[in-house]
């Protein structure tokens, strides 16, 4: 099923969606409107909300409050990636330039917080409590496990655990906050609640390794954004965590030198090599699918429906994406 199949048991909704995302971070401060209507110009894939639409369909219905969460969700996820870009030193998102490219590091900052704070504000005007309670524990986990992410790369000390943790933290606990939230807009049933948020941090997982495989072997025509940059931050992901634990001492030892002294293009290019001479890509893909069918197994709480269907389907296109 390939991307637009997956959307399609809830094409109109999304059409809405973009409407209330866009109103949802406008700013009566003409600067800080420009910066707004240049993110809704970043097109980015929108998966965040479309999880949080497709688990409430397959839950039992879209309704006006999962509206609010798909665009709570999204205006985080935003203020995230406008943070990240400043944190990771990146020039480039969703192929267009990143804010701190055009507005510099100061502006990103405070952009970042107030797509925050206007995400939060969405909720506590409607009291969606319970979207912010859920929401609010992903934030702490995200920033702590960033922080965690920059101790690490400055030790250059990671392990495959820690990497776990880290990715778990960042990226799946707010992927698993869709899945949740969607799920909680349309039922209150426990035990599909539980099972969804099952599923939002397993795919959350794949969709995390899948991200950091894209930095070696991505084209950043497709991606959206520059590749190499985790190796050139010296953060070391599962498939060089893996192939430095696998390789003989002196060959570690020469890839972690490198990475020290920061790699030049060519010298990334052998850095990548080592990642698939030592098993580190085969690994990575591999625990990728280790978390797949841990997803697929959380979907069977489900009754039967096209949107159960394009949650199946998302697990599939999020192993196999090229962007
Ligand atoms: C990027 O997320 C950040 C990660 C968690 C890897 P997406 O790949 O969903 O970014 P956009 O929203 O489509 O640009
Ligand atoms: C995910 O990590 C970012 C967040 C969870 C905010 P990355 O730093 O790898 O994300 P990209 O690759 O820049 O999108
Ligand atoms: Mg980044
Ligand atoms: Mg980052
Ligand atoms: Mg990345």
């Amino acid at each position: 099923m390939s991307f637009s199949e997956i959307k399609e048991p809830i094409k109109q909704e999304l059409e809405q969606f973009e409407e209330h995302f866009k109103g949802a971070i406008r700013s009566k401060v003409p600067f800080v409107d420009v910066i707004a209507r240049y993110i809704v110009k970043q097109k980015g894939k929108k998966i965040r909300p479309i999880l949080v639409m497709l688990t409430a369909q397959a839950c039992g219905g879209i309704n006006t409050s999962t509206y609010r969460g798909a665009s709570l969700v999204e205006i985080l996820h935003t203020a995230t990636l406008i943070h990240d870009d400043v944190v990771d030193d990146a020039d480039t998102r969703r192929g267009l330039a990143s804010i701190n490219a055009v507005w510099k590091n100061k502006i990103a900052v405070l952009m970042g917080d107030y797509m925050l704070a206007k995400g939060l504000l969405l909720s506590l005007d409607n009291d969606d409590f319970q979207f912010l309670k859920i929401i609010s524990d992903s934030v702490r986990r995200m920033s702590e496990a960033e922080i965690l992410q920059i101790k690490k790369s400055r030790d250059l000390d990671i392990d495959e655990a820690t990497y776990l943790k880290i990715i778990s933290d960042k990226t799946a606990s707010l992927i698993a906050t869709c899945t949740r939230i969607g799920a909680a807009s349309a039922t209150k049933e426990p035990v599909l609640l539980e099972r969804m948020k099952e599923y939002g941090e397993n795919l959350g997982m794949v969709f995390q390794i899948r991200d950091d495989l894209l930095d070696y072997t991505g084209r950043k025509s497709i991606t959206g954004k520059p590749t190499g940059l985790d190796v050139k931050e010296k953060k070391l992901t599962l498939p060089l965590i893996h192939s430095l634990a696998k390789a003989p001492n002196n060959r570690s030892k020469q890839a972690i030198k490198i990475i020290k002294n920061g790699a030049s293009n060519k010298e990334l290019q052998e850095l990548v090599n080592f990642a698939y001479e030592f098993g580190g890509i085969d690994y990575a893909t591999k625990k990728a699918e280790h978390y797949s069918s841990l997803a697929f197994k959380a979907l069977e709480a489900l009754p039967t429906s096209d949107a159960k269907e394009a949650l199946r389907e998302f697990v599939k296109f999020v192993m196999e994406r090229s962007k």
